[in-house]
């Protein structure tokens, strides 16, 4: 079974003479365990996909199911809470939490739940990550490389069934980015989650198990990489 299918997806944004029609007709699933990427240009839509995808917005019309149950069938606090147990995210910009430490910003979605994180998977985490030595610095003391380990800590923190990364190594250099792209794959084979990996770049795309490429809203193709 997919763990996400998307049927008939369309979003447009606004109105009238300025609407914009982000998605066309996108029809997608995405298997368990894969690690997926979404390329195309600027303003082609890949950002309105993904947050499709984390349920943070709702297309204009279409269906989504995850695991196997309509998306939008569900409350608005359900979803919520879907959101925050089955789905992480790592943004291009981080969005660490300034006046938190380190620790507190990845225990921050399991704390939000009212539930403790088991040690085991925090200190494997930790690890793999190398941030044991910056768990009670604060964000503004962490290189752009250091800050997008402790997003991605944050993102896993809750075993997420499927990873959503958009253009997570726009803000870094190239060596930092290579870095960062190892470490999710690392963290796809020991964890298992579905990754998706929204970039403009056709060289880290192509690190993905499966690329879907989207031109103007529409999905132009999807090529199995393995
Ligand atoms: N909130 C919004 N309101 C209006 N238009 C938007 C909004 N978000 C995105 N768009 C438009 O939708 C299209 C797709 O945007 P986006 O999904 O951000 O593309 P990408 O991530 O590939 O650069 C672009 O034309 C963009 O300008
Ligand atoms: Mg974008």
């Amino acid at each position: 079974m997919s763990i996400i299918t998307l049927q008939g997806i369309n979003k447009i944004y606004g109105e009238g003479d300025i609407a914009v029609h982000a998605l066309k007709d996108v029809d997608l699933a995405f298997e368990e365990g894969v690690f997926y990427s979404i390329i195309g240009k600027s303003g082609s839509g890949k950002s309105t996909l993904l947050h499709i995808l984390g349920a943070l917005d709702q297309p204009t019309s279409g269906q989504m199911l995850l695991e196997g149950e309509s998306v939008y069938d569900a409350t608005a606090d359900e979803q919520a809470l879907l959101r925050r147990r089955r789905i992480g995210f790592v943004f291009q910009s981080f969005n660490l939490l300034p006046e938190h430490t380190v620790l507190e910003n990845i225990l921050l979605p399991s704390h939000l739940d009212g539930v403790e994180p088991e040690q085991a998977h925090l200190d494997e985490i930790v690890e793999v990550l190398e941030i044991g030595d910056k768990l009670r610095a604060f964000p503004d003391e962490l290189s752009g490389g250091q800050a997008q380990r402790v997003a991605i800590a944050r993102a896993l923190i809750t075993k997420p069934a499927i990873l959503l990364a958009d253009e997570p190594t726009g803000n870094l250099d190239e060596a930092t980015g290579r870095e960062v792209l190892r470490l999710l794959k690392e963290f796809q084979t020991r964890l298992g989650q579905t990754t998706v990996l929204v970039t403009h770049d056709m060289e880290i795309a192509s690190m993905a198990d499966t690329i879907i490429e989207i031109q103007d809203g529409y999905i132009k193709s999807v090529t199995d990489n393995r």
